[in-house]
């Protein structure tokens, strides 16, 4: 049985649908949701569902009976992540699973990024809890760009602080087949994956792309980073999250998300999404 947390996320539902795809029936795999009303973007799916809560060591210890797989999806939580996530690695221990599969951050064991901290710390402690264990340590998604695209045309302008710095997006279809592929095989575990795109753009190239395929004109503002947290304040985003934009940037512009080899092109077996499918897909 193959369970995996987070489902009812984006990445979760599609981890779930390419499992199916790839031949693992629908009733050996568990589906795991904190907010029941949440489910509803399973219910075609006919998989089972259980209820986990990272904060609530009981739910995931009953989730996960008679797991022999399972893949923790990270918690979108800035302030508690690392302590969810340890919570569900303690109930892994106790299902006594023979594989634990984890989504992770790109170059999480050195980037500069803040988020990569919990990452790490994740990561250190599933080593340290001894699991047969497989880390993918997932890159950016080309969504994080295409969901802003309205805002980029309706203004002209993509604004960042990521200089000339080259991010390796890949889709979320891309991460999530990686991951079933991972979850349905065998030989990843004690495997540490950096994934990301086959190719890397920089923000100039982004705001090209877009405006060869939509045919609408959009330029890239490159701003300080102090600078990127005042007009993304301005425009209404939290404090918080514009230092957290400014900071995924600065990291950029290190190379912290750029390309790092071929292996999510492996994983899947064929080309990752361009940047051009991406915006294409959003447009139509
Ligand atoms: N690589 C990137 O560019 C990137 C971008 C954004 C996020 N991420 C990370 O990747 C993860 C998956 O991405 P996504 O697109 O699927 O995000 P998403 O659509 O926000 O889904 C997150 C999933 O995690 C669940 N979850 C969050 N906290 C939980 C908790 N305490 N207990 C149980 N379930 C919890 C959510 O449950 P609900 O449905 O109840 O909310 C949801 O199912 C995110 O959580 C985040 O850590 C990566």
């Amino acid at each position: 049985m193959i369970v995996v947390t987070g489902a009812s996320g984006r990445l979760g539902r599609l981890v779930v649908s390419q499992l199916i795809a790839r031949g693992v029936a629908a009733g050996d795999i568990v589906a795991t949701v904190r907010n029941p009303a949440r489910a509803v973007a399973l219910s075609d799916l006919d998989v089972r569902i259980r209820h986990a809560e990272y904060t609530d060591p009981d739910s995931l210890r009953t989730a996960f009976a008679g797991a022999d797989r399972i893949l923790l999806i990270s918690s979108d939580s800035a302030r508690n992540r690392f302590n969810e996530h340890r919570n569900v690695v303690t109930a892994a221990v106790n299902a006594d699973v023979e594989l634990f599969a984890y989504t992770s951050m790109l170059r999480a064991d050195q980037s500069g990024i803040g988020l990569a901290i919990d990452h790490r710390r994740t990561e250190q402690a599933v080593a340290a809890a001894g699991l047969p264990a497989v880390i993918l340590r997932n890159g950016w998604y080309l969504e994080n760009y295409t969901d802003n695209l309205a805002t980029d045309l309706a203004t002209g302008v993509h604004l960042g602080s990521a200089g000339d710095g080259r991010v390796a997006a890949a889709s979320r279809r891309d991460y999530a087949e990686a991951a079933a592929v991972v979850l349905s095989g065998d030989g990843h575990a004690g495997a540490v994956y950096e994934l990301a795109g086959d190719l890397g753009f920089t923000m100039n190239e982004l705001a090209t792309e877009v405006t060869r395929v939509s045919g609408k004109p959009v330029i890239y503002s490159d701003l300080s980073s102090s600078e990127h947290v005042k007009r993304l304040v301005d425009a209404g985003v939290p404090e918080s999250a514009a230092e957290l934009y400014a900071d995924w940037d600065a990291g950029i512009a290190r190379g912290d998300l750029d390309v790092v080899g071929p292996q999510l092109h492996r994983l899947i077996g064929r080309d990752t999404t361009r940047l051009s499918e991406a915006i294409s897909s959003v447009l139509v």
